[in-house]
């Protein structure tokens, strides 16, 4: 079938923690690949993606950190946005759940649905919780586990012996929010009868035997084992609202309850074309892309989303009429890490903007995409990290970039020389260049990016050889037209390199076009040309004689030994956890620089210090300041043993208005640093007691 447009979509993360390497090799970089391929090729790509920010992973993770669900997202979308656009992924729009069109569309579509009778309604016993005066999800029941007798067993899972549960099979249920024993309340819900839609699913699913069998594979065993209606609301304090309408329609209040996030976010991705589509001004041209059927609609997606993006969403979007379904749904397996399943709790995993501190954003494109777990698991490891960046960026790309570029300066005046009168192999050179577009760009088409990556290096590699084999700084003395060949012959390759690599090294093709001051490219990315040198174009000689090229510089510099173990120690260590997990409290409303003036900050010594008798926090500092001795009482005592504290330099505000706690009085306060984990560390300094801070 020809289409007309192309659809992109990559799984929305949940904003519930920063992205790492698996996110990277299961969705992102896969689909990043092929719309920078296709968008070259020339086709009409819109490529979507956004923050799923509802759900009990949210509030789990806002209750772990004692802050408020939007707190969260509020922290974390950002967050990842940001590390997405300096990863180079080209998205035409990043969008994220708690906006009000997607509130709208959701709901929208939840009444349609509604409207066409599409859902059943259940009422059922659930656990509440009577202190909270809420409905407990599975995750915020706890209790014993009837298999194992794990004590802190979760209401959907034991995490000792692993066994699956429901919150009603647990010995002495409790709820994490309150303690309270949580009772069984009646409420009533809406339910996707997925089972309706068996027949309809086996029919479409059976016209894409050519879809990965990875993905065929798990979507045949559910089909197999029979489609089963889903519960796609819940009683929880976060998420998008049941439409009051509809439930009134049905006699029930909507009030507390949510649609599940499994069926509000890939309705994301309809959302976000909308957004997409208000952005370039022609906001009724999302209905081009999710309802005309000459739309190639693909999910890049991981393993554990397929049965959502193979039958729950394709069932919704049937229900629902008048929308496309995917063409395909290119899942990707898991990446290990260092041989080890990738752990956030145990932070085995590589945090995304922890690489980019230390690494240029194409050398992990690169690498990533030789590592990708297309048909089964795959293993990243440091080690072979620096293999793929030295031996092949930088032996082969690399290194080829740089004697062609040094070789034309010197001896070619900085220009295109004419070619004339090549030897057979030159024109075996370029006759192969001629191949390399249909090679590569057929390969990322059918998703096969391992392969795409690995024949992009081929050209580099044939590249590199051919110069060996031509010997210019032979022939430069004793045939300067061939050395003027092969000098020839060799910036048309990197010029065809510098447009077939910008899928995986969007960077670094643009510099390399930069050196070879090429003209305009087609772009891969959502802003960038859309007329100028295409995909196809590289199969040919791309400059012309005479062409004055531009100043060279180093593509890849190889990494050391102690470089990648710095890398490897990072591993499952807490220090770098740490940040990754918990927020930074935002920076307090603005002061005058006369507020500031108003503290008085000194410089002190502690002279003594005791516990005191019934407070768990408070010690009892006694401080010399120099010109006067004061009494603190400080909120330190979890802290700090006392006789440690005796002798620390300590800075204080020293015009503080005196308090009295504990029938004691307080004259200032010592001031300490927090870290986020709620560690205090006293603040030192080598300056006199007495000294003014300012
Ligand atoms: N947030 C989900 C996850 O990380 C993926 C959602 S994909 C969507 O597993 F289709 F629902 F958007
Ligand atoms: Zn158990």
């Amino acid at each position: 079938m020809d289409y007309k447009r192309i659809l992109v979509t990559a799984a929305l993360p949940y904003a519930n923690g920063p992205i790492h390497l698996g996110h990277l090799a299961g969705a992102y970089l896969p689909a990043d690949l092929f719309c920078r391929y296709q968008r070259q090729k020339g086709e009409d790509v819109v490529f979507v993606c956004g923050s799923d920010e509802m759900g009990v992973a949210i509030m789990v993770r806002a209750r772990k950190e004692g802050v408020s669900p939007q707190d969260i997202v509020d922290q974390y979308h950002p967050q990842i946005k940001e590390a997405f656009e300096r990863f180079g992924m080209s998205f035409d729009l990043y969008s994220r759940t708690t906006t009000q069109t997607h509130a709208e569309t959701s709901q929208e579509f939840f009444r349609t649905l509604a409207e066409k009778d599409v859902f059943t309604l259940k009422t059922e016993s659930q656990l509440f919780d009577p202190k909270a005066g809420i409905f407990l999800a599975d995750r915020f029941v706890i209790g014993t586990c009837p298999t194992c007798g794990n004590e802190n067993a979760y209401g959907d899972q034991c995490e000792k012996c692993g066994s699956t549960l429901s919150p009603m099979e647990l010995v002495n249920p409790r709820s994490t929010l309150s303690d309270a024993i949580p009772e069984l309340r009646e409420s009533t819900h809406w339910f996707l009868p997925l089972g309706d839609f068996q027949g309809r699913l086996e029919d479409w699913i059976a016209t894409h035997p050519e879809w990965k069998p990875n993905v065929l594979g798990q979507v045949k065993s559910w089909l197999q084992d029979g489609l089963r209606e889903r519960a796609i609301t819940r009683d929880v304090p976060w998420g998008v609202p049941v439409p009051e309408d509809v439930a009134a329609s049905k006699g029930i209040d909507a009030s507390g309850k949510v649609i599940y996030v499994w069926f509000d976010a890939p309705i994301g991705y309809i959302s976000a074309t909308k957004e997409w589509a208000q952005s370039v001004g022609r906001p009724e041209a999302w209905k081009d892309y999710w309802q005309d059927a000459e739309t190639r609609l693909v999910h890049f997606i991981g393993k554990d989303n397929i049965v959502f993006h193979c039958l729950m969403f394709p069932a919704m979007l049937m229900a629902h009429g008048g929308y496309v379904l995917p063409e395909n749904v290119p899942a990707n397996e898991f990446l290990n890490i260092e041989g080890d399943k990738l752990s956030t709790s145990r932070n085995w995993a590589v945090w995304l903007h922890e690489y980019l501190e230390d690494f240029d954003p194409d050398l992990l494109r690169y690498a990533l995409a030789t590592m990708l777990p297309e048909t089964k698991d795959a293993d990243f490891n440091w080690n072979e990290f620096q293999a793929r960046v030295n031996s092949e960026l930088a032996d082969v790309l690399g290194n080829f970039v740089n004697r062609t570029l040094t070789f034309a300066a010197r001896f070619a005046d900085g220009k295109l020389p004419p070619l004339i009168k090549p030897s057979p192999i030159d024109i075996n050179a370029l006759n192969a260049i001629a191949t390399f577009p249909e090679r590569i760009g057929s390969a990322y088409d059918r998703y096969k990016n391992r392969e795409a990556v690995f024949e992009t290096m081929a050209l580099a590699r044939l590249g590199n050889k051919y110069f060996n084999d031509s010997e210019p700084w032979h022939s430069r003395k004793s045939d300067p037209q061939q050395c003027a060949n092969t000098i020839h012959v060799s910036l048309q390759i990197c010029a065809s390199l510098a447009v077939l690599m910008d899928p995986v090294l969007p960077h670094s093709a643009a510099e390399l076009r930069n050196m070879l001051k090429m003209g305009d490219i087609r772009s891969g990315t959502p802003s960038g040309s859309k007329d100028g040198i295409g995909w196809d174009d590289a199969a040919q000689p791309l400059l012309q004689e005479g062409h004055v090229l531009g100043e060279s510089n180093i593509l890849f510099s190889k990494i050391e030994d102690d470089v990648i173990e710095v890398q490897k120690a990072k591993l499952g260590s807490k220090e770098s956890s740490t940040p990754t997990e918990m927020p930074y409290p935002p920076v307090k409303d603005l002061i005058t620089y006369d507020d500031f003036a108003k503290l008085d900050f000194r410089m002190g010594t502690v002279l003594t210090a005791e516990a005191i008798p019934k407070s768990k926090k408070l010690v009892r500092l006694e401080i010399d300041l120099g010109f006067e001795k004061r009494q603190i009482l400080a909120g330190a005592a979890e802290h700090f043993e006392p006789a440690d504290l005796v002798g620390q330099r300590v800075a204080i505000v020293a015009n503080l208005a005196p308090r009295k706690m504990m029938g004691m009085e307080s004259e200032g306060m010592v001031l300490m640093a927090e870290s986020r984990d709620g560690q205090l560390a006293i603040m030192q300094s080598s300056g006199e007691d007495g000294a003014i801070i300012k």
